[in-house]
């Protein structure tokens, strides 16, 4: 089965479907990592605050697979709002990770009662500039927070991930991203299991004969998303990956996309402070 490709506005190609590993343990990480790993995929989101890298890293190097085919995420801590402290705390990253680059490295959240992101930000390019990061963007940030990178940085965000699902369907920070483009990652896609015994969704699963969590996935696929769904569960972690070999209808798609409720499962980038 192959994943299909999104090319991030500086021309890094990104597996559409990877792995994400928020809230695995870290001693069941690696192997959830290397089965992920054995049914296929390419990709795998961490970051700092999930405690987990060292884990991912022992995986990739466990599996024998080579470097540069697996796409490595990791974000930076809501703790390191600061300039040095941002580029101290990557160089721990790539070591925890054995790697000398990440694929993508992201802010996490943006904080702005922490630190100023925007100095943040600059120590990304820095990152970026030093080839320790093969791409650079944000997480959780709204409009306004990506229209003062916008007006007071260099480097256009290559992607912003964002809470999405058919609960929280995001319809104009997804149209903003994409008219500047910076690509959408959709996190907690199937809403942590909140949308699963959705009667839409049961009525469309039955139609094309998958089961809700594919009908979901599927649909963030079709809407141009980069996805990575997190399960400890090798029947779900296959499961999961077996999405491109159906298709959901237009009228399938609009129906989804009418269950919006706008109900978050984590907090609100406006108002989320967290200071550790
Ligand atoms: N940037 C951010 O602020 C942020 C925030 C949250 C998440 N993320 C990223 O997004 C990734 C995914 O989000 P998430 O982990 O919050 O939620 P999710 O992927 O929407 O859902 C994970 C939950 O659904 C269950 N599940 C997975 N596949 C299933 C299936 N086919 N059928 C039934 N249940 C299934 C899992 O259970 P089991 O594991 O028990 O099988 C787990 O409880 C994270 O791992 C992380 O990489 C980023």
């Amino acid at each position: 089965m192959t994943v299909p490709s999104i090319t991030l506005n500086n021309g890094v190609e990104i597996p559409q479907l990877g792995f994400g590993v928020f809230q695995i343990t870290p001693e069941d990480t690696a192997e959830a990592t290397l089965t992920a790993l054995e049914i296929g995929y390419r990709h795998i989101d961490t970051a700092q605050m999930y405690g987990n890298e060292r884990q991912v890293g022992e995986a990739l190097a466990k599996s024998g697979i080579s470097r540069d085919e697996v796409f490595i995420t990791t974000k930076l801590n809501n703790s390191f709002h600061d300039y040095d402290a941002a580029l101290a705390e990557t160089d721990r990253s790539l070591e925890r990770l054995g790697v000398d680059a990440v694929d993508l490295y992201l802010i996490h959240w943006p904080m702005p009662g922490v630190g100023d992101f925007v100095q943040t930000w600059k120590a990304l390019e820095k990152v970026y500039a030093d080839g320790k990061a093969r791409a650079i963007g944000v997480s959780n940030f709204q409009a306004a927070h990506l229209e003062r990178l916008f007006a007071e940085t260099d480097v256009v965000p290559a992607v912003n991930q964002i809470e999405v699902h058919p609960y929280l369907t995001q319809a104009p920070l997804r149209a903003f991203d994409a008219q500047h483009q910076i690509a959408t990652e959709a996190w907690s896609p199937i809403a942590q299991g909140d949308v699963l015994d959705d009667p839409v969704l049961e009525r469309i699963a039955a139609e094309v004969g998958r089961s809700t969590a594919q009908v979901t996935l599927r649909w963030h696929i079709q809407r141009g998303d980069i996805v990575f769904p997190k399960s400890v569960t090798r029947s779900r972690v296959e499961e999961n990956f077996a999405l491109f070999d159906f298709e959901l209808s237009a009228e399938q798609i609009a129906a989804i996309d009418a269950l919006n409720k706008d109900k978050r499962r984590g907090p609100d980038p406006d108002t989320f402070n967290w200071v550790p």
